[in-house]
């Protein structure tokens, strides 16, 4: 059973695809590391996304482990000598599995993300008691999950999304290889990018900003503090609320750009109101089901 909550883990989202994880599987436990290609120390800013890819990867992992039929029980950083083990997760004993964990459970394989400028949102609002859903679902992980109201604030948002694109040309990805992964060679965080990545980057950037402007719901992930700890509750919270948004047909596009520029992400957490920090910026809508991209192969990913 344990390499099956690995291959659920490995539908989470991540930033770039690069599926930052690589799952362990032991006697008794499924331990979730960070792929230990990044040489940095785990803190730094470099990591925050891919802990939260495998963040998210942890929380598949646990609801299928509850759909099962066992309760999880998980320790967070587990290894005090070796700070890439970042989760580990053991059955525990019986449980009836609830209807809303069956329901996460089905929508793991069908949750994927809207790209624009593919097939774009449909023009309908998101029921409200689904949208208080999805920030019940964020808190009851640890998180915080800032529903833009006004007309400014998606401005704003919207604005920082493009100047985003202007300042930065570190985070283009090189679309297509055989793995499904999506960043440079050289770590997707690299600050060489040539000209052609940051084009690359300021296209990505708009179509992000167009896809915040119409979007029915434009939304801030946080967490009130700002570790490696905090990074992975904010992956389990994403990938819940994504899951409950995803089993009612609704589904996320990212711009995340201003989030990785460090003088544009205090602006970002100033319109979102909350203590702490912001993670992920995002829009949600009604869309027909995203294809996702391909995932690395279980024997890469299973040590
Ligand atoms: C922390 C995080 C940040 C992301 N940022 C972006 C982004 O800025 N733009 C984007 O198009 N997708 C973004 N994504 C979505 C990934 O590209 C997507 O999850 C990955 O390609 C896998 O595809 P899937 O979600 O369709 O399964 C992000 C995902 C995560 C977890």
């Amino acid at each position: 059973m344990l390499p099956l909550l690995a291959a659920y883990g490995a539908l989470a989202p991540s930033p770039y695809n690069i599926q930052p994880w690589e799952f362990r599987v032991t006697a008794e436990a499924l331990e979730i590391c960070l792929d230990s290609g990044r040489g940095a120390p785990l803190g730094t800013a470099a990591h925050r996304e891919p802990v939260i890819g495998c963040g998210a990867a942890l929380f598949n992992a646990r609801v299928a482990l509850r759909h099962f039929g066992y309760h999880d029980a998980v320790q967070l950083f587990p290894d005090r000598s070796d700070e890439r083990t970042i989760a580990r997760i053991r059955a525990g004993g019986p449980l009836r599995e609830s209807d809303y964990n069956r329901a996460l459970f089905h929508a793991i394989p069908h949750r994927h993300t809207v790209r624009p400028p593919g097939v774009p949102f449909e023009p309908r609002d998101v029921p409200p008691a689904l949208i208080d859903g999805l920030v019940t679902a964020a808190r009851s992980c640890g998180a915080w999950l800032h529903v833009v109201r006004s007309a400014e604030d998606r401005r704003a948002l919207v604005d920082l999304v493009f100047e985003a694109g202007e300042e930065s040309g570190a985070a283009a990805g090189v679309l297509g290889s055989e793995d499904g992964m999506d960043a440079p060679a050289d770590g997707w965080a690299s600050q060489d990018a040539d000209r052609v990545a940051h084009a690359i980057a300021e296209a990505e950037a708009h179509r992000a900003g167009r896809m915040l402007h119409d979007a029915p719901v434009v939304a801030v992930l946080g967490t009130e503090s700002d570790d490696p700890a905090a990074w992975v509750v904010a992956g389990e919270a994403l990938e819940h609320l994504l899951l409950r948004a995803a089993a009612e047909g609704v589904f996320a596009a990212y711009a995340n750009q201003p989030l990785r520029v460090l003088g544009l992400r205090p602006w970002v957490r100033s319109v979102a109101r909350h203590p702490g920090e912001a993670h992920v910026l995002f829009g949600l809508g009604f869309a027909p089901p995203p294809a996702g991209p391909p995932r690395r192969r279980a024997s890469d990913v299973l040590a």
